[in-house]
């Protein structure tokens, strides 16, 4: 069966799309077929983190019913494939949710999961996507702004039916002044999924256009996008550290 699930914030500049590009990548690592859609078709930027900012057909192509889907389908080299929109203001659009429940409803069955990549808000093309899919994950920070708004991205989950799975939080530095994971579930009222640190090669891997866990696998941002996947399909997946891998191969 496939999964459809919207990954929203309240808050933009959190990290969805990098949620995004590294969860696709990492289901792949699980042998799990994945579309990625680009659902944030105002400020499209799943391609730019791709490394293909340029597709010559996408979203806004087939909604217009310029082409088919199939040729707006294009395959990662990470493993999964990726539905993108279009970056040029030419082809500026919305989606409304029947018009992506149309498309979703056309690619379900041919793989586990489709994920899609949403604006941030409460404006109408993130609930556009969020009433459009089955379930949700939040990406938050922990710091309060953020939070306040992913309470509010809960509440409209709600009101369209659409399971809140629970919030990543991201860009966790550990300091005192931050919420705690614990803080963070008691506040918004839903399991925390996992947490990915504060780590300079997510944008070291932006830079070169790539997942972070392409481009550093041991990463630490990496391997907790890994631990957060394998708790998505219900497997075991301990977080290792560079040294920890190195120690082990060493030992082998
Ligand atoms: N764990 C992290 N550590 C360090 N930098 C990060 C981390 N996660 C995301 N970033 C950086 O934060 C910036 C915003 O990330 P991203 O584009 O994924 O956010 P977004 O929520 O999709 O934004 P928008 O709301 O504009 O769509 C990027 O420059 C990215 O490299
Ligand atoms: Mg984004």
């Amino acid at each position: 069966m496939t999964r459809i699930i919207t990954i929203a914030s309240g808050k933009g500049g959190v990290g969805k799309t990098t949620f995004v590009s590294n969860l696709a990548a990492a289901l792949a690592n699980f042998k799990k077929s994945v579309i990625a859609v680009d659902g944030n078709l105002t400020t499209a930027n799943l391609g730019i983190h791709l490394g293909i900012p340029l597709y010559p057909v996408t979203l806004q192509d087939v909604l217009n019913g310029d082409a088919r889907l199939n040729d707006a389908l294009y395959y990662h080299p990470a493993g999964f494939t990726v539905l993108p929109a279009d970056i040029s203001l030419k082809k500026l659009r919305l989606a409304n949710s029947h018009e992506l429940v149309d498309i979703f409803y056309k690619l379900v069955g041919g793989c586990d999961f489709i994920l899609v990549d949403s604006a941030a808000g409460l404006g109408k093309e993130a609930l556009s996507a969020i009433e459009a899919a089955d379930e949700m994950i939040t990406v938050t920070n922990p710091e309060l702004p953020a939070l306040t708004d992913a309470l509010k991205l809960g509440n409209m989950a709600g009101k369209y039916g659409t399971h809140n799975l629970g919030v990543v939080v991201n860009r966790v530095r550990g300091k005192k002044h931050e919420f705690s994971l614990e803080a963070v579930e008691n506040f918004l009222e839903v399991p925390v999924l996992g947490k990915i640190p504060e780590d300079s090669e997510v944008s070291k891997a932006l830079s070169v256009k790539k997942p972070v866990l392409i481009h550093k696998p041991m990463a630490p941002s990496s391997q907790h996008i890994m631990g957060i996947a394998a708790r998505l399909i219900g497997e075991e997946y301990r977080p290792r550290s560079a040294l920890g891998a190195r120690l082990f191969s060493w030992l082998r």
